[in-house]
């Protein structure tokens, strides 16, 4: 008899542990959050994807010569930015033209990159891959690179149920691990979710009221983006002469427009701005209150001063630091796959 039980309650407890893992949540909408723009019935999330698209996004095989991988510009700990650099920096350490932003919530992305060159997360990988500055590789190079590999062929292989290794299916797995990459849980979210003992403290408060007022037009929540396109009054950069939309559309209604980024982890994704200009958030608040630049294209909500005390802009500051999601940044499952990474 207590054999049998033995028995038993190991069956409990493993069959516990086996649902676990095949109940473990690699993608979801966040309550109250809007329907995600990617289409994840045509690319269904499911576990062994994600660990190759994940493999596929730590390593440096992707690059032309095996040295930069995704994550040279795209740290966890910084949200998936590229923290110390104003521009990022690629193969051979030749030096981008714009500052890396951080990396969460693309599901909810209408396009990417601060112009809007490319329409779908599955297209995006190919722009690093084959980027002179950044990785400088051919798409074919890396499926021909994957195919000679036995860990990828393996991983392909619990992926798509057999080992065939495309280009499609590289950058399909590559978005697989980008649609888990979730940022819901910072201490607004918390707040938003009325989770017992979690309040905002006075500075916060009144800094939300501002941000609502002064801001949240454009970093609209809880995306903190609208996902279109403005001038946010940035004096233009003579040496780097980046139009941000007009270079795609060509319409000089667009000069100067650049896609509005997510407040989301802003705290730790420093520089700022499309070239990385400002080091903190002080400075953020500077611009937008005494250093607006007058153009033909700035957009409408800040052609009137924003005018604000220093103390409220600290408590904007403060209220901005409430999207710092620490769950997210440390979250062992976004972190490089040891586990999966043996030899060649
Ligand atoms: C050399 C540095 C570098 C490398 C390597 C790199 N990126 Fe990026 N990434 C950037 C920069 C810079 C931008 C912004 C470019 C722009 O807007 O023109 C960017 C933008 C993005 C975006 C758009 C985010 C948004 O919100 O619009 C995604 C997604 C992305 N990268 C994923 C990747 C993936 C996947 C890889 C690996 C295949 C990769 N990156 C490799 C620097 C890099
Ligand atoms: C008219 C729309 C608009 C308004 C209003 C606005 N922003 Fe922005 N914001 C943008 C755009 C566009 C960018 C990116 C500009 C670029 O890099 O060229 C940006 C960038 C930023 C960044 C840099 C983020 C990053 O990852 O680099 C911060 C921080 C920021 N805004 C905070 C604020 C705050 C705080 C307010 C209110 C005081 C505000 N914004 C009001 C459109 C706006």
């Amino acid at each position: 008899m207590k054999k049998q039980l033995f028995a038993l309650s190991l069956l409990v407890i493993v069959s516990a542990f086996l649902n676990k893992d095949e109940s473990e949540v690699y993608f979801y909408i966040p309550q109250n959050w809007p329907k995600p723009v990617y289409d994840v019935v045509k690319n269904p999330v499911t576990k062994d994807k994600v660990a190759l698209g994940r493999a596929l996004f730590y390593d440096p095989i992707l690059s032309k010569n095996n040295t930069i991988s995704c994550a040279s510009c795209h740290s966890q700990y910084t949200a998936f930015a590229h923290i110390d650099h104003k521009l990022s920096h690629g193969i051979e350490d030749r030096i981008g033209t714009r500052n890396a932003p951080g990396l969460f919530n693309l599901a909810w992305n209408k396009t990417f990159m601060w112009d809007g060159s490319v329409h779908h997360l599955d297209a995006q990988a190919i722009a690093p891959l084959s980027n002179p500055l950044e990785m400088d590789e051919k798409l074919e190079h890396v499926v021909a690179k994957l195919q000679s590999s036995k860990r990828y062929t393996a991983l392909f292989q619990n992926a798509y149920g057999d080992s065939l290794i495309t280009g499609e299916r590289t950058l399909k797995a590559i978005s697989q691990f980008m649609l888990t990459l979730i940022s819901a849980n910072a201490k607004y979210d918390k707040v938003m979710r009325k989770e017992p003992g979690i309040a905002f403290i006075e500075s916060e408060n009144n800094g939300y009221a501002l941000f609502k007022r002064n801001c949240a037009n454009c970093h609209k929540e809880p995306l903190f983006t609208t996902g279109e396109y403005e001038n946010n009054g940035l004096q233009p950069d003579s040496i780097l002469r980046d139009s941000g939309r007009m270079k795609i559309t060509h319409d000089r209604r667009d000069s100067l427009r650049f896609k509005v980024p997510s407040l989301r982890n802003v705290e730790v994704t420093s520089p700022y701005m499309h070239d990385g200009r400002y080091p903190n958030l002080q400075m953020v608040l500077f611009h937008y209150t005494q250093n607006v630049y007058h153009s033909q294209t700035l957009s409408k909500p800040l052609e009137k001063k924003i005018v604000l005390s220093e103390k409220e802009k600290g408590d904007i500051i403060s209220f901005l630091k409430t999207l710092t999601d620490e769950t997210f940044l440390r979250n062992p499952k976004y972190g490089y796959p040891k586990a999966t990474f043996s030899t060649k």
